[in-house]
């Protein structure tokens, strides 16, 4: 593995051992001990292009776990804003020798441009609507915590799918793993192609999450909706969309609900769901998330 730009591009092993290490980090950081200066005199650089709560901090919370110096460059005050093109932001920012990179981009295919020009790891961090292969492993890792594996896992993602990078990466890591994956979603948030093979499409989401173990919700993503003629607003969106404890009762007695955050309470989910912890599991996808990112960067910085 020399960056990680999706999860296509990782085999099952590769998975298999990204996640059984993020496991040792997620028993390390609960009582256990790991080697707090692993990634010692290494400097990571976070370049956030477009807004996070949870990636970025969960990436910085992993990197100083791990002993690493870290650099958030901040593009608001960059010199981007002085017209210097985002290539030569790039190789500017190269020059300095990072030893990983992070990056975040709305423009598809970003990281992947990142990385034919860095010496260094790069690490997808969300890309447009194509990937967020990290999300995809501290959802997969959660689920294997409480469910015991992928294989033959009924998993429901539901919502604005077109536009959602988490869909994506989700997609090929739990169809690699065995589970079986339905989409959900009204026409106007059904992509037009399936990313992977072997995905099963509801547009009802009672058919959908019915017997289900997991029901993952998705934000319905309107800043990146260009053309909103056939949205429906908000209540109906919730009314017929939104996920509550009646409507849950489709699904499996012990099935858990994940949103990979952030949310809007009231439209693809009810509030009193998303707080009910007999269900949600979106807290421990955070959590997880930093043990996710701990992962990643180890196996790529200590080859
Ligand atoms: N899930 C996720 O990527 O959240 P942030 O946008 O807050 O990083």
């Amino acid at each position: 593995m020399e960056h990680l730009l999706d999860i296509d591009e990782l085999s099952v092993s590769e998975i298999k051992e990204i996640l059984d290490l993020a496991q040792f980090y997620a028993d390390a950081l609960n009582g256990g001990e790991w080697d707090r200066e692993k990634l010692k005199d290494k400097v990571v650089m976070t370049l956030f292009f477009e807004n996070s709560t949870r990636t970025v901090t969960s990436f910085n919370f992993a990197a100083l776990r791990l002993g690493a110096e870290l650099i958030n460059w901040n593009a608001g005050v960059s010199s981007l804003n002085k017209n210097e093109s985002f290539q030569d932001t790039i190789d500017t920012l190269g020059a300095m020798k990072p030893d990983a990179v992070v990056i975040r981009h709305s423009e598809y295919g970003a990281p992947i441009k990142v990385a034919e020009r860095m010496e260094c790891p790069v690490i997808n961090a969300g890309d447009s609507y194509r990937a967020h292969p990290t999300q995809a492993l501290l959802d997969a890792l959660t689920m294997i915590q409480e469910k015991g594996s992928l294989k033959g896992l009924n998993v429901a993602i539901c919502g604005d799918i077109s536009h959602s990078r988490v869909a994506n990466s989700n997609a090929h890591l739990l169809t690699k793993m065995g589970a079986n994956l339905r989409f959900v979603a009204p026409d106007f948030f059904k992509p037009e192609k399936m990313p992977v093979k072997g995905i099963t499409y509801y547009d009802s989401l009672d058919e959908g999450i019915d017997d289900c173990d997991v029901v993952m919700m998705l934000r319905v993503q309107k800043e990146r909706i260009a053309d909103k003629k056939g949205l429906p607003d908000d209540d109906t969106y919730f009314k017929n969309y939104g996920l509550t404890h009646e409507r849950l009762k489709a699904a499996k007695p012990d099935v858990m609900v994940m949103h990979p955050g952030p949310m809007n309470r009231g439209i693809e989910i009810s509030g009193e769901l998303a707080d009910d912890m007999k269900y949600s599991r979106m807290a421990k996808q955070v959590e997880n998330g930093v043990y996710a990112r701990m992962a990643v960067l180890d196996l790529l910085l200590t080859k």
